[in-house]
């Protein structure tokens, strides 16, 4: 998929260096657990390939003319929650592609087409990482609900997150 400034695109091998840059990166990271080895980080887009072959669509690999940013995508979320299964839109850029509106402007694309599929997608982060919740604001999306992620671990300061969705009727889809 093509945005204004951006390409979303499946993953190449050359990715996985810079990914697993940025996943190393503690600022990048700080509102998950821990950063991720390579071999974890290899690991992810293993799983990210896995999903866009069961799929169609997943964690897109974005671009722009200076090269691989990071990604921003659709992802199934099975984890233990009542919102769950859900189709979740996510991101995640390399610390110098911040500020640029780059996952706002990708993360409509994806709500876009994941509304062709279902009629919710979900998004959510830790309570702390208001960066990333102001992207969910900026697309149109409406904070529902707190709650504590089941897979970080009891008394770990980013186990608070917030939920986000929008909804196929609702979303005001921002041009
Ligand atoms: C979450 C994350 C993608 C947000 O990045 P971001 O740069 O703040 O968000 P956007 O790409 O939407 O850019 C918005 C910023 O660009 C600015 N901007 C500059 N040019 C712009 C343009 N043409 N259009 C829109 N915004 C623009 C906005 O003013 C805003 O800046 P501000 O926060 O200082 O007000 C980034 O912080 C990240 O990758 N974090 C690490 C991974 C992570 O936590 N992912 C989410 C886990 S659930």
């Amino acid at each position: 998929m093509r945005t204004e400034r951006l390409l979303m695109r499946p993953w190449r091998d050359e990715d996985r260096v810079p990914f697993a840059a940025l996943n190393a990166d503690p600022v990048v990271m700080e509102h998950f657990p821990a950063p991720l080895s390579r071999s974890d980080s290899d690991a992810f887009v293993d799983r990210i390939e896995a999903h866009f072959a069961e799929h169609g669509y997943g964690l897109w690999a974005l671009e722009d003319d200076s090269g691989f940013l990071g990604f921003t995508g659709l992802s199934w979320a099975t984890f233990d929650a009542p919102f769950n299964p859900s189709l979740e839109v996510g991101w995640r850029l390399a610390r110098t592609a911040w500020g640029k509106g780059y996952a706002t402007e990708a993360a409509v694309a994806a709500v876009r087409r994941g509304l062709q599929d279902v009629e919710r997608i979900t998004s959510f982060t830790s309570l702390t990482n208001v960066r990333s919740w102001r992207v969910m604001e900026r697309i149109g999306m409406r904070r529902d609900s707190e709650f504590e992620h089941p897979r970080v671990p009891e008394g770990h300061p980013v186990r608070r997150h917030v939920l986000y969705v929008a909804d196929r009727d609702s979303w005001p889809t921002p041009a």
